[in-house]
Formats: structure tokens, C-alpha cells, sequence
């Protein structure tokens, strides 16, 4: 399938959930903690003041949250429906933050300029067709020394190999295996995905002149967000293994599984 349809697909299914997208994560305990650690990663590493560039910003939860204690932002998104809810939002609450139209694909159309740091969260560097032409438009919009974090939805997740192995259902164990973008089903329509290994990650930016600096696994005990019926049932067993999974989270061997993993590469 050609490059152009695939971001089509995408582009289309992101903007028929815009709508609803921050309420349905906002209530999902899950990526509300995944989405803390990546904010947690940035301020440590970034300091307040910096210029930020929001990678597939969504409808600006992020963007917010950093305008708010102190950073500059520039958000960019490929979907219009994202970008508009994203800027209605900032428009609300900040004047910090630039939401612009614009796939991480093609940032080179953005005007120029560059930043201290850039962080992508929840997986839209999995949507883009090309990791390492990213990698490199992404370079040119950092400062020497510049970094990125980034929460990348992962190859091996053991929660989804199990529950797929009990349910029988083999493409769907096998799905995150593909060395091909695959066709991911949201709301009826089609998200064009590519999974990742933290090395096969930092292989696309090491290209591009990165060099990591650090990573975790997010999501290896604590279950995946599709799950939250189940940790909604088991609150303290949850809690206890996202406690744990904070300690061993970027063990080696360990912080390479999970639904998703936090990356922070430096140019
Ligand atoms: C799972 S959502 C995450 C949104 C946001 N980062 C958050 O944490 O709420 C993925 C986002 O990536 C965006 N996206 C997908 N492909 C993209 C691309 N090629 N360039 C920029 N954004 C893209 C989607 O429109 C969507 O808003």
C-alpha cells in the first residue's frame, strides 16, 4: 500500500476519535501513568523556560501540562480533528503553546526553527512510515546537545501474548511481530502501525546522530490500557505492580518488554 494512504487511514481514523479522545484517556488510569512518567522524564532533563516540540500532540493534554509549568511549546499533529481540539484547549488555558497542522513526516515544512527538546507520547512515532527519515527531520529541529523522549508502543508485551495465547487468537498474538506497518482497527477505521524494540528505535536514531541516554519499559507488569476493566477489578495488585515496575523498569533485559517504553536520546 503506498505511503500517501497509509497517512490517510491514519490521519482519518485519529480525526474521527478527536472528539472523545482526552475525555475516554483522562479516565484511563493506565495511560494517565504512563503519561506522568514521560512528563516526569522531561522535567528532569529539560529545564523549565526550554523550547519543547510536542510530536503527535493529540488534543494538547501535554502541551498544556508543560506550557503550565513554565516551557514553550510547539505542537504539531497529523490530524486536523487532533489539531483543533488541541487548540482549542491551549486557547482556553495558554499562550505558550503554537498547535500546528503538520505530520512529524514532513517537519521540514515547518518555519524554522529549534528546540531545546522534543518528546512524542502514546505511540505517534509508531504511525509514521519512515522512523529513521524522522529521526533525521527531527535532528535538524533540535540544538546541539537537544533531546528526546518518547513513549513507543513496543514488540513484546507478555500481558498481550497471554491473553491472546488463552483466547486462541494467533494473528493477534503474532500482530506486534511484524516487521511491516500493520493495520491496527480504531473505531471502525484503520491505524497504520509499526511496533518497535528499544533497539530498533534507537538503531533509526542512532543514524541520525542520537545517542541514548536512557529507557524503561512502561507497562510490562502494570497491564496494558486495554485492560483497564481488569485493573479497575484489582486497584491494589495494580498499584503494587505499577510500584514494582517502577523500581525494575529499567533493568536490562527487563526495560526492552511492555506494551510501551520511554526513551530519552540526546543529538
Ligand atoms: C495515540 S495518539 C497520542 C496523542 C498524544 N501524544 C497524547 O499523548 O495524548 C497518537 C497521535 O499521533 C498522531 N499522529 C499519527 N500519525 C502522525 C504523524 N505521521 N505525524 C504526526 N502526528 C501523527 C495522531 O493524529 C494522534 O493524535
Amino acid at each position: 500500500m503506498a505511503v500517501v494512504n497509509l497517512l490517510a487511514d491514519t490521519q482519518v481514523a485519529f480525526d474521527g476519535v478527536a472528539k472523545d479522545y482526552d475525555r475516554a484517556n483522562a479516565g484511563n488510569r493506565t495511560i494517565c501513568a504512563m503519561r506522568e512518567r514521560l512528563w516526569h522524564a522531561v522535567d528532569r532533563i529539560v529545564p523549565a523556560g526550554s523550547s519543547l516540540l510536542d510530536l503527535g500532540c493529540g488534543p494538547g493534554r501535554d502541551a498544556e501540562r508543560f506550557a503550565a509549568r513554565g516551557y514553550r511549546v510547539t505542537a504539531v499533529d497529523w490530524s486536523p480533528a487532533m489539531v483543533q481540539q488541541a487548540q482549542g484547549r491551549v486557547t482556553r488555558t495558554s499562550s505558550a503553546v503554537d498547535v500546528r497542522h503538520l505530520g512529524i513526516h514532513e517537519l521540514d515544512r515547518l518555519a524554522p526553527a529549534t528546540f531545546d527538546a522534543a518528546y512524542s507520547d502514546l505511540g505517534p512515532l509508531n504511525c509514521v512510515p519512515d522512523l529513521a527519515h524522522a529521526a533525521r527531520l527531527i535532528a535538524d529541529r533540535l540544538r546541539p546537545g537537544g533531546v528526546i523522549v518518547a513513549s513507543v508502543i513496543g514488540r513484546v508485551c507478555p500481558w498481550e501474548i497471554a491473553l491472546y495465547l488463552m483466547r486462541r487468537d494467533w494473528p493477534r498474538v503474532r500482530v506486534r511481530f511484524s516487521d511491516a506497518m500493520t493495520a491496527v482497527p480504531l473505531e471502525g477505521r484503520t491505524v497504520w502501525t509499526r511496533y518497535y524494540t528499544p533497539a530498533e528505535c534507537e538503531a533509526a536514531f542512532a543514524a541520525a546522530g542520537f545517542r541514548r541516554l536512557a529507557l524503561r519499559t512502561l507497562g510490562l507488569l502494570v497491564p496494558p490500557p486495554y485492560l483497564q476493566g481488569f485493573a479497575d477489578r484489582h486497584r491494589s495488585l495494580v498499584a503494587l505492580l505499577q510500584r514494582v515496575e517502577d523500581v525494575v523498569g529499567d533493568w536490562p533485559g527487563i526495560r526492552n518488554w511492555g506494551d510501551h517504553f520511554l526513551i530519552v536520546m540526546q543529538k
